[in-house]
């Protein structure tokens, strides 16, 4: 566990041992038949057909690497995980892993490692004013519920992902021997396909009491049309509730090295059969959160969140320029 960092070892040998485990992950995930190794090998799972086929997400995967590595490298953490390391090694794979520890990606480590804290930082708050349901929406191999640090004030989690994604993580979760908390539900849901309210009702999700709503990294992989409707649920939940999400922004917002970055990265994620799908424009955000019943909405830009979570570092981490989190609440 990357508690151990603390503990009386070398800390930078402790470093380079973890390091070392998600590596290994790494490389047993490029020799996996059907999975990421194959995708790189240039066998690529059709277009946008991954999840659908019911093969797990890949990019979640990715994530949850780029978690693992923050815990290991970054001094200091923005994100404290004390499971984001276990969950990961020893898995079937790690997508992003050469290029996770790499300068390369250290922004997109930065981001996917503030998201997380930052909707965790707004859950505080919700707490404070009385939620007690917080749903992650697309979870992923997210370990929220494994820390929950509210669980001893009632907060009950419900982990919303696809089929195929959340299956595998259950299945991590047991080969990690991460036993899943008592306060933790898992509702399965392709956005695409079905109804987010049916399946929290069949959940046990209580509709008369507020709730705290994350999706984190799943804007971009939605139609627009699911994502609306995604956030149209969470708008027409009980007075209260809040929503905090990631979200990227056009193609006509980058400059030409940004530009050509965008296009390999989308090239790559629909050769994984997860094409990027949604963009947002910043600025028309709190219009469109508004029209779908949201009375107080927040954007937090890469610039507020350097600021706010990324100040003083002698490292130079940051959040790059095209990742945003908007914050919607329902009045
Ligand atoms: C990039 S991962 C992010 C996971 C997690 N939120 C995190 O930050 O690590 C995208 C997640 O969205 C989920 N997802 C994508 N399309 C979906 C759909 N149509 N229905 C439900 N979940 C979906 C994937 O299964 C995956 O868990």
């Amino acid at each position: 566990m990357v508690t151990s960092l603390s503990g009386n070892q070398d800390p930078l040998q402790t470093r380079r041992r973890l390091l070392g485990s998600v590596m290994t992950a790494g490389v047993a995930a490029m020799l996996l038949p059907g999975g990421i190794g194959r995708a790189l090998a240039g066998e690529a799972p059709r277009t946008g057909a991954r999840l659908a086929g019911g093969a797990p997400s890949s990019t979640a995967l990715g994530a949850a690497v780029q978690r693992a590595v923050h815990q290991i490298v970054d001094d200091p953490r923005v994100l404290e995980d004390p499971f984001a390391v276990r969950i990961v090694v020893g898995s079937e794979g790690a997508p992003a892993l050469q290029l996770a520890a790499d300068r390369s990606s250290r922004g997109l480590r930065a981001y996917i490692a503030m998201r997380s804290r930052h909707a965790e930082d707004r859950l505080v708050e919700a707490v404070a004013r009385g939620v007690r349901q917080y749903v992650l929406l697309g979870a992923g191999l997210d370990t929220f519920a494994c820390r929950n640090p509210h669980a001893d004030r009632g907060l009950r989690v419900f982990e919303v992902d696809h089929p195929a994604t959340q299956a595998w993580k259950r299945e991590r979760l047991a080969a990690a021997g991460i036993t899943a908390p008592a306060s933790l539900t898992f509702v399965s849901v392709d956005f695409e396909t079905q109804r987010l309210a049916d399946r929290l009702r069949e959940s046990g999700f209580n509709f008369s009491e507020p709730a705290f709503f994350s999706m984190l990294g799943v804007v971009i992989y939605l139609t627009e049309e699911a994502m609306t409707e995604t956030l149209r649920f969470v708008a027409s939940c009980a007075p209260g509730s809040e929503v905090t999400f990631s979200f990227t922004v056009p193609a006509s917002r980058l400059d030409a090295a940004a530009l050509a970055r965008r296009e390999r990265s989308m090239a790559a994620m629909a050769a994984l059969g997860e094409p990027w799908r949604t963009f947002l424009e910043p600025g028309e955000v709190p219009g469109r959160l508004r029209a779908l019943g949201f009375g107080h909405v927040d954007v937090l830009t890469p610039e507020r969140a350097n600021q706010r979570y990324f100040q003083d570092r002698i490292d130079g981490l940051r959040v790059p320029g095209s990742s945003h989190m908007a914050t919607a609440l329902r009045v």
